[in-house]
């Protein structure tokens, strides 16, 4: 192998993206964060080692800090970021390479994309020029990584963007009653957050925000009722993503 490509996706734009790369660098390997998070340890193979995943609040989803937390480099790994995003990817990728940092690595090269968002909502129009460009973006991001190029400069100073800290419930997502208890936002659920209780979903407070289960949820059910702008938006997926790949992502179905 000469790439491993490490990444978290909640509506598919993530894994489209880390689908296009697998496609465009020559033996490379998918490695789902979801499923790999809980190890304590994950051993980095040699060669490139790819992190993708979406921006939250400019940073990396927790499982992407998990997972990093508990990951060993070799000394000559190449390592890099590929993240998507709806408006900017604030500090992202500076955040990684001071995770890195912490376990003896560092970041060479930080490349991103813009997608459609899956919080809060873009134009239509912006949307579908997003996916109609992602893989011609793709297409000119991957000569880079086959350079190797080693153009990430680190930084001293932070954006002023909240960090992703530890995770919670904060924005009170909740299923209402037309929950019929099928369970597929359980088995989407990264952190093993949600329990079906007396045919009704359970949301706990151990919630990394990534909105599978709003987004995936077939009857609707799930509100993120403290946020009055946002709690009925839209439902999003990227077009060519099923629930069921978003499940194998989590060690929950057959693999990609
Ligand atoms: C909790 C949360 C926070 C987000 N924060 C940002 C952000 O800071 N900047 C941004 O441009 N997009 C942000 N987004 C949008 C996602 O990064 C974007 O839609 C991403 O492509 C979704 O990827 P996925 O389909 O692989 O899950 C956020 C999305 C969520 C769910
Ligand atoms: S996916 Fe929707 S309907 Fe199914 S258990 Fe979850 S909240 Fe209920
Ligand atoms: S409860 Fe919903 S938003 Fe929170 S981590 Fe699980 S799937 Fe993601």
């Amino acid at each position: 192998m000469n790439t491993a490509i490490y990444y978290f996706s909640a509506t598919g734009n993530t894994l489209t993206t880390a689908r296009m790369l697998r496609q465009l660098l020559p033996e490379s390997e998918l490695f789902p964060a979801a499923e790999l998070m809980n190890l304590p340890r994950v051993e980095a193979p040699a060669g490139a080692v790819g992190l993708l995943f979406p921006v939250y609040y400019g940073d990396m989803p927790y499982p992407m800090r998990q997972l990093i937390s508990r990951m060993v480099f070799r000394p000559d790994s190449y390592l890099f970021t590929l993240t998507t995003w709806r408006g900017h990817e604030g500090d992202a990728p500076l955040r990684v390479d001071q995770l890195l940092r912490t376990r003896g690595a560092r970041l060479s090269l930080a490349l991103g994309i813009p997608m459609p968002g899956n919080s809060f909502i873009n134009p239509p129009e912006l949307d579908r020029e997003h996916l109609q460009l992602q893989r011609q973006r793709v297409e000119q991001l991957a000569p880079r990584i086959l350079a190797r190029e080693d153009s990430f400069k680190p930084r001293d100073q932070l954006l002023p963007l909240s960090p992703v800290g530890a995770p919670k419930n904060f924005r009170g997502l909740e299923a209402e009653g037309s929950c019929t208890g099928c369970g597929l936002c359980a088995r989407l659920c990264p952190m093993g957050n949600i329990e079906i209780k007396d045919g009704r979903a359970i949301i706990g407070d151990s919630c990394c925000t990534c909105l599978s289960c709003f987004h995936w949820c077939p009857n609707e059910a799930i509100w993120m009722s403290r946020e009055p702008s946002v709690a009925r938006r839209s439902k999003y997926h990227h077009p060519e993503v099923t629930a069921g790949d978003i499940a194998a992502c989590r060690g929950q179905g057959p693999a990609h």
